[in-house]
């Protein structure tokens, strides 16, 4: 099984949208496995997105993601990383495929809702950004037959 970080951004709090963003994941059938609101850091927010530093939109970037409250959570299951990706749409919500997250919900690339993991190795980096090992909880479910 593979884990991996969606994190939503301070406008989907904002939006009253965390629910929804967060039963698309679940009815597609990925397991929940950690779960928190908390105000974002500046060193967590440069820590998860280091792979930017130096990018024009780094620093709004930042600003955005240090300006509310957001969403961490950690999603289990067979090839998580991809599905979520899948999930989640095209960067620039204008142009993601409706029935995507940012597709369906999203206007602008700086607004864009939220952050999931884009490989194996960043899902494992991300996810310690947010959570530690006692905070992510292993449990059976009865639907893991049925996937
Ligand atoms: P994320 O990391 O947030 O899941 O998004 P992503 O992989 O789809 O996109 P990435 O290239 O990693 O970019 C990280 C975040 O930076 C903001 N961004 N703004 N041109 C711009 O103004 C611009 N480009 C990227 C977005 O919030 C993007 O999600
Ligand atoms: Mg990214």
């Amino acid at each position: 099984m593979q884990r991996t970080l969606v994190f939503l951004k301070p406008n989907a709090i904002q939006r009253r949208l965390v629910g929804t963003i967060l039963s698309r994941f679940e009815q597609k059938g990925l397991k929940l496995v950690a779960l928190k609101m908390v105000s974002v850091t500046l060193e967590q927010a440069r820590d998860l997105y280091k792979e930017h530093i130096g990018k024009e939109f780094f620093n709004p970037l930042l600003d955005f993601i240090t300006s509310g409250p957001v969403v961490a959570s950690v999603f289990e299951g067979l090839n998580a990383v991809q599905i979520c990706r899948n999930l989640v749409g095209n960067t620039d919500p204008s142009i993601a495929s409706p029935g995507t997250i940012r597709g369906d919900y999203g206007i602008t690339v700086r607004k864009n809702l939220l952050h999931a993991s884009d490989s194996h190795e960043s899902a494992l980096r991300e996810i310690k950004v947010f959570f530690d090992e006692e905070e992510i909880i292993s449990y059976s479910s009865c639907t893991e037959e049925h996937l």
